[in-house]
């Protein structure tokens, strides 16, 4: 069971990650040296995959035959310079750059003219990587995510000498053991983890401005847009302490580019311990079995005021549902905006306070319905500064009819879904500007990568790409925060009339 394009893969280090890289290159047909310098790793990476394989064997995707030319196919080496004969060779160690480079200057004293040596690396300058080499063409880096096997996406680096011919090889060798292999840029964060950057800052951001709780933020980024996990449940899951100093890292290496700007909620966390599921207690309470909600309450509607009069603003489209809505109810719709009691306002990255005054509306009465297509299963309904309660119980009694799902926000420029997702579409518009990676990369990559439910760009033509543009010129209009800034990527595309999935024009 030797597939007819079998290679020599020498991986470096036999850890988390480095075993998952043997298991995919032995179950590609591949040959796969491993080396790691503590006593005893390497053969134990070894007997990691041969269990894992065992497991497979158990649920029928391989014959006992398949398995053990799997798991012959991996030899475990005594020292690097068993790794001679590789044609690949990945590295997998410490995340530390001065380590990582003397290990690929001996690396490259073993291996031949023509060997590729990549660095899994995920925060390092791979240029860096390679400055120390004594030919950094064959140098790039290959960023597998954990747990290798089952995340479906590799990031090939290809770092400022690194040339073509080493981008294509790698390229094919990922093709063949089923992953997508999408090409990023030597910038931080590659592709993947600085996509990521917007559902984690904006989400703290939302947090930080007393919008909503951790727990309402990620109820809403899961029931209402499909996401795997909220941005707190996330940070819970990769540890506040690892995650906090990723932000910092890429923030600080994009030179302070306020999009990526960390929180300063996450500093007492950390020193106080709340790292998430490994210390037990994060945004939510752990124990052994199951995650606590610490904060946040589904609301449950009150009665519907009888002979409420209802004014409704926003599109055509978007006011005729809920005129139907009120109908169905029993409130009455009025043409008047002093004449009722309750004033419902569709606004895109406006906060409520805000659009009253603009639109000469009584803040009062008024509450905002984020508009955003999708939602009507569970919306999303935010006060102004001073909505009363009648006005305030009057509106969820209204959108709580049929078993709707509510959120009940405080004043945000831009409900949270409106911010999160434009934040995302917009460091996705970002990224193709900078050239960091193509469309169809971006999308796939945050896909896989991130698990999200839509690629961003996609997402953006969903939406709306003017609307998105809407949210950030208003958020940035309302916040002053340049943070909001629309990328020109999207501006342009906006004004032409384009989808986001239009890629650049060819040169
Ligand atoms: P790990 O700590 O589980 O494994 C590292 C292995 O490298 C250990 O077995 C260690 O003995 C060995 N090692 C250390 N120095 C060595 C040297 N000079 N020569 C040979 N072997 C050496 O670490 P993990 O998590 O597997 O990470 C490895 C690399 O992958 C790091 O660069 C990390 O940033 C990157 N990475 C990690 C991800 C993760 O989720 N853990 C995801 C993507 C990338």
């Amino acid at each position: 069971m030797v597939s007819a394009n079998q290679q020599v893969i020498g991986v470096v280090g036999g850890g988390a990650m480095g075993r998952g890289i043997v298991q995919l290159f032995a179950e590609a047909g591949h040959a796969v040296r491993v080396y790691d310098a503590a006593e005893g790793a390497a053969a134990k990476a070894q007997q990691f995959v041969a269990d894992m394989i065992g497991r497979a064997v158990d649920k029928g995707r391989y014959t006992r035959e398949q398995a053990d030319a799997l798991i012959g196919r991996i030899r475990p080496a005594a020292a690097l310079a068993d790794l001679a004969d590789s044609d690949v060779v990945i590295e997998a160690i410490v995340e530390d750059i001065g380590v990582k480079q003397k290990v690929f200057a001996a690396i490259e004293d073993v291996v031949s003219e023509r060997a590729i040596i990549a660095s899994n690396t995920s925060s390092l300058v791979v240029a860096e990587i390679a400055a120390h080499c004594r030919q950094p063409g064959r140098v790039a880096g290959l960023h597998f995510f954990n747990p290798v096997p089952l995340m479906k996406v590799v990031e090939i680096i290809a770092a400022v000498r690194t040339t073509p011919a080493t981008v294509e090889v790698l390229c094919s060798l990922i093709a063949g053991t089923g992953h997508r292999a999408v090409i990023a840029a030597d910038q931080p964060g590659f592709l993947v983890n600085h996509a990521g950057r917007g559902l984690y800052t904006e989400g703290l951001r939302v947090l930080e401005e007393q919008v909503a709780s951790p727990a309402e933020v990620d109820r809403l980024l899961r029931e209402a847009a499909g996401f795997r996990m909220g941005p707190f449940e996330l940070l819970d899951l990769t540890g506040l302490d690892v995650s906090g100093k990723v932000m910092e890292s890429i923030y600080d290496q994009f030179q302070q580019e306020p999009r990526f700007r960390p929180s300063s909620l996450l500093r007492p966390r950390i020193a106080a311990g709340l790292y998430g599921r490994k210390t037990g207690e994060g945004w939510y309470v752990y124990d052994a079995h199951s995650k606590t909600v610490v904060q946040g309450t589904a609301r449950v509607p009150p009665p519907l005021a009888p002979d409420l009069k209802l004014w409704i603003d926003g599109a055509a489209d978007q006011r005729e549902s809920i005129a139907e809505l009120a109908r169905a109810a029993g409130a009455k719709l009025t043409e008047s905006a002093d004449d009722a009691d309750l004033l419902v306002v569709q606004p895109w990255g406006w906060d409520a306070s805000s659009y009253a005054v603009d639109q000469g509306l009584d803040a009062n009465k008024l509450v905002a319905l984020d508009p955003l297509p999708g939602l009507d299963r569970h919306r999303t309904l935010m006060l102004s500064a001073v909505t009363t309660p009648v006005a305030r119980d009057a509106a969820l009694a209204l959108f709580g009819t049929g078993g709707a799902k509510l959120t009940l926000i405080n004043d945000s420029p831009g409900f949270v879904l409106q911010r999160i997702l434009a934040t995302i579409v917009n460091i996705a518009a970002n990224i193709a500007q900078r050239g960091i990676a193509s469309v169809a990369d971006i999308e796939d990559a945050v896909r896989l990568g991130l698990g999200y439910p839509q690629g961003p760009l996609s997402w953006g033509d969903s939406i709306g790409g003017a609307r998105v543009l809407s949210i950030l010129k208003n958020m940035q209009a309302v916040t002053g925060d340049p943070r909001y800034r629309p990328s020109p990527w999207l501006t342009r595309r906006v004004g032409l009339g384009l989808s986001l999935l239009t890629p650049e024009a060819q040169r």
